[in-house]
């Protein structure tokens, strides 16, 4: 179905040269209005968050701590949290109890929406460092959830928002307030073996109407979402943003596709610096801006 909307989705020019100044003189070409990006963990590297599979990323880290798990996936995995969840709070600990505040990326996304040129961000972070950063809710689909609410894993009750934080922080594993259950909670991230949210397969097939696809900072290892690539149509740019080169096998490399191999904060201050007129100095206040957005869990409980 998707390939079906791919073929019949006009025409859209071709970029004058396959790299960053082509892509930047596409996007001030006013031809170019629907702008989607798909963002993995790279985008919040610069923030003080981990990705999972760099060197030094999470699941390395696991390999090598005394965590007890049988494989360092398991600890997104939902029949092992069932079983024992303590190993993902104590991870939630080390990753989320500390400070940290959108990237110059998240500001970025930003931009683009202040520009009028967002259409949608596809996010597999559960950080919310795209809402800090003031991407509004209905332009962000946060595909693998976000760390903003939970559930008891054995009746669904909702927990409340201050005891989450606080087993953030604290690493302890939060129970079911209600009477008689005792269920362990899990904040609504998804997890393998769980359904992504419905927002996620509802917006799918606006993907037709993309003018850009910007890909960045993910390793594109995780489906369905690596596959929302190929949902994009055929004569639709897709620029690959990552510190190493990313496969597109899983998707379908194309003819047009443009590969980026740096930093991502790098390379938007770039494209924002050949898009020329104020876009570098709005960029750059946008970020400030985030200056006193930065979130600590901390802030939100009396341990
Ligand atoms: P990965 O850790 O798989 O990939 C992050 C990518 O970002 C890597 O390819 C890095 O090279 C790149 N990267 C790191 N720092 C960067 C920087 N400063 N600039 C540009 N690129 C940078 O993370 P994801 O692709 O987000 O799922 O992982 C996808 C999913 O796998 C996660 O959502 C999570 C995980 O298992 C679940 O838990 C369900």
């Amino acid at each position: 179905m998707g390939q079906l909307f791919s073929w019949f989705s006009g025409t859209r020019p071709e970029l004058q040269s396959k790299d960053l100044e082509g892509v930047a003189q596409y996007i001030a070409s006013g031809k170019c209005k629907n702008i989607f990006i798909m963002a993995g963990a790279g985008i919040s590297r610069a923030a003080g968050i981990p990705d999972f599979r760099s060197p030094g990323g999470l699941y390395e880290t696991l390999r090598k701590s005394d965590v007890e798990l049988p494989r360092p996936l398991d600890i997104f995995t939902l029949s092992y949290f069932k079983k024992n969840p303590k190993p993902f709070y104590r991870v939630m600990s080390e990753l989320y109890g500390g400070t940290y505040r959108p990237t110059l990326t998240h500001s970025f996304i930003r931009l683009l929406e202040e520009r009028r040129l967002l259409n949608t961000c596809w996010t597999q972070n559960v950080d919310d460092l795209e809402r800090l950063a003031g991407v509004s809710s209905w332009r962000l689909v946060q595909a693998h959830g976000s760390l903003d609410s939970q559930h008891c894993t054995t009746c669904h009750a909702k927990l409340d928002d201050r005891a989450m934080k606080q087993a953030v922080v604290s690493g302890e594993v939060p129970l079911c307030a209600k009477p008689g259950c005792k269920g362990f909670v899990k904040p609504d991230v998804v997890m393998f073996g769980e359904a992504l949210p419905s927002k996620f397969w509802l917006n799918i097939p606006f993907m037709w109407r993309a003018d850009l696809l910007i890909i960045v900072g993910t390793s594109l290892a995780v489906p369905p979402f690596s596959q929302l690539a190929d949902r994009v149509p055929v004569n639709c740019p897709r620029v690959v943003i990552n510190t190493e080169p990313v496969s597109l096998w899983a998707v379908g490399a194309r003819e047009s596709d443009v590969k980026v191999v740096g930093d991502c904060d790098e390379t938007v201050r770039r494209l924002a610096q050949l898009m020329g007129g104020d876009w570098e100095e709005r960029l750059d206040a946008l970020w400030q801006g985030t200056e006193d957005k930065v979130f600590r869990y901390k802030d939100h409980v009396t341990l």
